[in-house]
């Protein structure tokens, strides 16, 4: 059984937004911060579209999803979090954007506060130097969209105590998802294997191997997975991936992890995804059409 009672959540776009619903479902008082109303408002737009859907497929009674929504805050001011149990961070993946909000927070939150990042591949190490409570920090990575991926890895650093890491994985436990232990290694377990993969689908288009939705159709039909890579790429968000692989590519400087040129070309464009509305696909219109990539 997990002793946390209060949850901050530091970032809410896609991955902040859905863990603040899963934590405010689980039955925690959830304190969600971003840098602005409208981010906020926005995230606070997708909880109830999410939480609408789960009710109208029976999967949460109505009354479960008022009650969660009314254990959601959302603030502008990191200090609000001082009072949490445990923080999980969410910002974008950038090593200092998140020190400075660990640095921050340190100086503000009990001693027996744990700090969590949901990182896809930055070392967890790196944070919990930034901060006096080493011991007290871990990694939490959960899945996209995370109020239905089951996956949330676990993360012990060299730093991380016995203590601290059966109470997170407790957590993760007492949120309805299923823990696994992971190793701090860039990338951990999932996205060591998953981000050569979608990085060899942008590789495979660059080459001219298929068309995007042939590759995607490939992927889907041939090995059965739920997406192709290319539509996985823009639900992920290109910006992230782009990244992932930087930080991927530094730590192991290993081909598999560089960054395709395509890629950084898109970002450089504003093309992050789905939730820029456009990427390998133009979600402008429905169905979603091919982008024109000038390949
Ligand atoms: N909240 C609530 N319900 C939702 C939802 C949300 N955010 N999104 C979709 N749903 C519901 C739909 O209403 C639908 O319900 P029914 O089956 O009852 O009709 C159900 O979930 C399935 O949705 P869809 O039919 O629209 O689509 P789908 O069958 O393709 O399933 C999916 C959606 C679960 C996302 C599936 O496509 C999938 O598993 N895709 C792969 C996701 C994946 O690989 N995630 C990992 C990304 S990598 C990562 O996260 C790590 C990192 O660090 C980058
Ligand atoms: P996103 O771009 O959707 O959201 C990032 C959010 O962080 C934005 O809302 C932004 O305003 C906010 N932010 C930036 N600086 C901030 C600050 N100083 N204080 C508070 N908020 C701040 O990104 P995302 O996809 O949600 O990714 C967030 C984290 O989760 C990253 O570390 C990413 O690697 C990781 N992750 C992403 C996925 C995925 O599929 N996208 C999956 C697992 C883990």
């Amino acid at each position: 059984m997990s002793d946390i009672k209060r949850v901050g959540v530091l970032g809410c776009g896609l991955m902040g937004s859905g863990i603040a619903q899963v934590a405010a479902a689980g039955g925690y008082d959830t304190l969600v911060r971003d840098v602005s109303r409208e981010i906020l408002d926005r995230a606070r737009a997708g909880i109830d579209r999410s939480l609408a859907t789960l009710v109208e497929k029976g999967k949460v009674p109505a009354p479960e999803r008022d009650a969660a929504l009314k254990r959601l805050t959302f603030t502008t001011t990191t200090a609000d979090l001082r009072a949490c149990d445990i923080v999980v961070e969410a910002v974008t993946e950038d090593l200092e954007t998140k020190n400075a909000l660990w640095r921050e927070l340190d100086g503000l939150c009990p001693p027996a506060t744990i700090f969590a990042s949901n990182t896809s591949s930055l070392t967890i190490a790196a944070m919990a130097a930034a901060t006096k409570r080493p011991d007290r920090f871990v990694g939490l990575h959960f899945f996209n969209p995370v109020p239905l991926m089951p996956l949330v890895e676990v993360v012990r650093t060299v730093t991380t105590s016995d203590e601290t890491f059966a109470r997170a994985f407790a957590f993760a436990k007492s949120l309805g998802k299923a823990p696994v232990a992971a190793k701090d290694n860039s990338g951990f377990i999932v996205n060591l294997l998953l981000v050569p993969y979608l990085l060899d689908a942008i590789r495979a288009l660059e080459h001219g191997v298929a068309s995007v939705p042939d590759i995607d159709k490939a992927m889907q039909l041939g090995c059965g997975y739920p997406m192709g890579p290319l539509t996985l790429l823009d639900f992920v968000g290109l910006d992230t991936t782009y990244k992932i692989a930087e930080i991927m590519f530094a730590e192991y400087r290993d081909a598999k992890y560089a960054p395709p040129p395509l890629l950084k070309r898109m970002v450089l464009a504003g093309m992050s995804g789905r939730k820029s509305g456009k990427g390998f696909y133009d979600y402008s219109v429905t169905p979603p059409a091919v982008s024109r990539l000038g390949l």
